[in-house]
């Protein structure tokens, strides 16, 4: 694989994206970093100048399509990207023994796990396959292999973010793009912090994004950690369905309800 060298990431400004960021900043790398925070895109922007990394800032909101495609198009017109990496997002679910998750919150994850998505690699697919040449790079989740009664609308949008990069694969690649889907347990990051329970195999930010950018630049469809709760959930789909209800029923999970609202 070539040396990738014009890279976007989304959601640049905290946890994985930051590190990300600072795990591919290096001389003669292009960094184009999104986030909505000036303030957090600036010191990581500083911090991967450090390591001598070009790097441009922008803060956008990845549910503004509009803006999206018109900011991402011109910076590959003029710094055509190598790899794009579709990372920002968020998370919801039912506080407490709460029944059905706050409507709008709902909305603005899916605006936000799952359209963020899309308004950043839409832009991208017709360039890269013109050129022949790219790589997609989409964040789920453990989370997105079966739905837990802790987060639906969480669990539903990486579900759909898989079988999104699962789909684009198989069309993409015979056109010279590469698609990658990560499927990430545990990272300690603010997103996961908020989350109560058991985080069985956690692991740094840091240490998250160096397993990503060794999967990635080796191409691999699927970049998978830790593989022993990877595979936890695998057998957990092979269970009769309400024998795992059961199962996960037991745990002592609270993820906080987002402040994001579509509409206030
Ligand atoms: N941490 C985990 O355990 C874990 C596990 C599996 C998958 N993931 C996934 O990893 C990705 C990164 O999560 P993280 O844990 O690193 O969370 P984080 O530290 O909260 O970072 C989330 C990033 O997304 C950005 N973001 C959120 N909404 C946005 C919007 N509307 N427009 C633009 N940027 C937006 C945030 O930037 P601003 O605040 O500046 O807008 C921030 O940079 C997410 O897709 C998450 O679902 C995380």
């Amino acid at each position: 694989m070539p040396e990738q060298r014009s890279i976007l990431i989304t959601g640049a400004s905290s946890g994985i994206g930051r590190a990300l960021a600072l795990a591919y900043a290096a001389p003669r790398t292009e960094l184009a970093l999104i986030g909505r925070s000036a303030e957090r895109l600036r010191d990581v922007a500083a911090a991967a100048k450090a390591r001598g990394a070009g790097v441009v800032t922008v803060q956008l909101d990845v549910r503004d399509r509009d803006a999206m495609h018109a900011w991402i198009a011109a910076r590959d017109a003029a710094r055509p990207f190598d790899l794009a990496i579709a990372n920002a997002g968020i998370s919801t679910g039912l506080a407490g023994k709460g029944l059905c998750e706050e409507p709008e919150a709902v909305r603005a994850l899916l605006a936000t796990n799952l359209l963020g998505v899309l308004n950043t690699v839409e832009p991208l697919i017709g360039a890269m396959c013109a050129r022949g040449h790219g790589q997609l790079a989409f964040i789920g989740s453990i989370a997105g292999l079966r739905g837990l009664p802790y987060s639906p609308a969480y669990c539903a949008s990486k579900a759909a973010v898989h079988a999104y990069a699962e789909s684009l694969r198989g069309r993409l690649e015979e056109r010279g793009v590469l698609v990658s889907l990560v499927i990430a347990g545990f990272v300690k990051t603010p997103l996961n912090e908020k989350i109560s329970a058991a985080k069985p195999f956690e692991i740094s930010d840091a240490r998250a994004a160096d397993i990503i950018k060794s999967g990635l630049a080796r191409g691999k469809a699927t970049i998978v950690f830790p593989r022993r709760l990877y595979l936890a959930a695998r057998l957990a789909r092979l269970l009769p369905p309400r024998l795992a209800d059961r199962l996960l029923a037991q745990f002592d999970v609270n993820v906080p309800e987002t402040d994001e609202r579509l509409r206030s």
